[in-house]
């Protein structure tokens, strides 16, 4: 069983909950795209964790972890979260991979994405600040530095010093702060020292682990809308988050995948700028007011919205989703009635699919359909048939309206808060 995990709206859909309930069925945990921009949360015996880059099947005792070649990694900050875990009393020593082929993320790239979102003003895309355009952006353009490069050493320092001395004519020109490479070099060099005995050809492995039967699962991060293809371009991320991201990121061919389960959250969010047709502010301050949806990475409040159909519609098909794995239905609990997005009105055209232009999306009008509330507390519930009449008529629908049948359900942030819609 190879199971690849994708968000369906734009991220934040409950990953990092939904991958730990399944890694207790799987070997190993892989990630295959994005970078720290991530933020899984998983709460474990009242313990909070929030995974940035390390795959969240670490937290599960003597699950195996990879960080695939489509990753971009942050070497500093990787560092800074294995010793977070560790301090935590978990350790990733001899169970954690780390591609040689995967791009690094120098401090430089985050500058570069931390000045040209400055510089943007009015059109920022409201990213992570996490250097991943940059560094995803080296790598297109075939100048980027990689895993087995940080390690091996040679030429390190004279590879960051040209690639700093070329961006810095760029800051210039630009009118830009520019950056210097000598406190970068130490860094990296030491980040390298501690990172040597993890980086491996994972690719290699995952075909080997693969062979020996054993369950490989793979953490998408961000979501569907978020694809650098599919998403809300350009207010996207730099990655393929769809399906397809997880085999061109790690290795693994698209026909050793056995099911794809997209995860969704009863309501939509959003963190960051960009089009979000279904936003509320209604849903938004009663969510706030509760104390949720704020950033796991970067702590900005998240946008907020009803349900939207025509997106997770296509996005399952993108993805050839087989299953829903649907989280937060308690987020919905106190309200009376409930809308959902069933197709977009634009231009007088009724649209079952979303446009490719964002200016095009931002003028699209829902269509929403109503649905009863419960207002009724779901957190308790630890069966489907636990759940009141109209939550579980509201779940029917948004697994038709989806087009795939529905699997995990998840009514708080805990473990033992999940359950299974009947048949699975
Ligand atoms: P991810 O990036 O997809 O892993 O999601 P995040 O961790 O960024 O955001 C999801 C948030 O919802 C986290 O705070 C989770 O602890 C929380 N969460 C996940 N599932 C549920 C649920 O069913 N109910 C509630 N109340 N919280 C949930
Ligand atoms: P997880 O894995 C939600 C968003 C940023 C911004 C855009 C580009 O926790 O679901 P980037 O730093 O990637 O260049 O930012 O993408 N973004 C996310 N939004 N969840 C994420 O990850 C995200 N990773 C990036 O807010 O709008
Ligand atoms: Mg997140």
């Amino acid at each position: 069983m190879n199971t690849v995990l994708v968000g369906v709206q734009w991220g934040d859909e409950g990953k990092g909950k939904v991958i730990d309930v399944l890694t207790e069925s799987h070997d190993v945990v892989i990630r295959s795209q994005g970078g720290n921009n991530a933020g899984h949360t998983i709460i474990i015996g009242g313990k909070k964790y929030v995974l940035h880059l390390l795959p969240t099947g670490l937290l599960r005792r003597g699950k195996r972890a990879i960080i695939g070649n489509g990753c971009v990694v942050d070497p500093i900050s990787l560092v800074k979260e294995i010793k977070t875990l560790r301090k935590k009393k978990i350790s990733v020593e001899k169970r954690l991979y780390l591609s040689d082929r995967a791009h690094v993320v120098l401090p430089l790239h985050c500058h570069l994405d931390g000045e040209r979102e400055n510089a943007a003003k009015g059109k920022k895309i409201g990213t992570t600040r996490r250097g991943i355009g940059p560094t995803y952006q080296d790598k297109i353009n075939r100048v980027g530095l990689r895993m087995h490069e940080l390690i091996d050493g040679t030429d390190l320092e004279k590879k960051i010093r040209a690639r700093v001395s070329e961006a810095n004519r760029l800051c210039r020109a630009l009118g830009w702060k520019t950056t210097s490479a000598t406190q970068m070099i130490r860094e990296c060099k030491s980040a390298a020292r501690f990172l040597k005995p993890y980086i491996c050809d994972t690719t290699d492995l995952i075909h080997k682990y693969d062979s020996q039967g054993k369950h490989l699962l793979f953490e998408g991060a961000q979501g569907t809308y978020l694809d650098i293809d599919f998403g809300t371009y350009p207010f996207v991320t730099s990655s393929n988050t769809t399906s397809g991201g997880a085999c061109t990121g790690s290795g693994l061919p698209p026909t050793r995948v056995t099911q794809v389960i997209g995860t969704l959250k009863a309501y939509t969010t959003r963190v960051g700028e960009g089009p979000f047709p279904t936003e509320s502010d209604k849903i938004g301050d009663m969510l706030h007011d509760m104390g949720r949806e704020f950033g796991a990475t970067t702590g900005r409040a998240r946008r907020c919205g009803w349900f939207d159909a025509v997106m997770t519609r296509y996005a399952c098909r993108l993805s050839g989703v087989t299953e829903l794995a649907l989280t937060n239905l308690d987020g919905l609990d106190s309200l009376d009635s409930i809308q959902v997005c069933v197709a977009y009105r634009l231009d007088g055209k009724r649209m079952n699919v979303p446009p490719a232009g964002a200016e095009a999306l931002s003028r699209c009008q829902p269509i929403y359909r109503k649905f009863k509330g419960w207002n009724t507390d779901t957190s308790k519930c630890t069966r489907y048939r636990d759940l009141p009449e109209p939550a579980r008529a509201y779940l029917k629908a948004i697994s038709e309206l989806s087009g795939v049948p529905l699997g995990l359900i998840s009514v708080g942030p805990r473990r033992d808060q999940t359950f299974f819609a009947p048949g699975k």
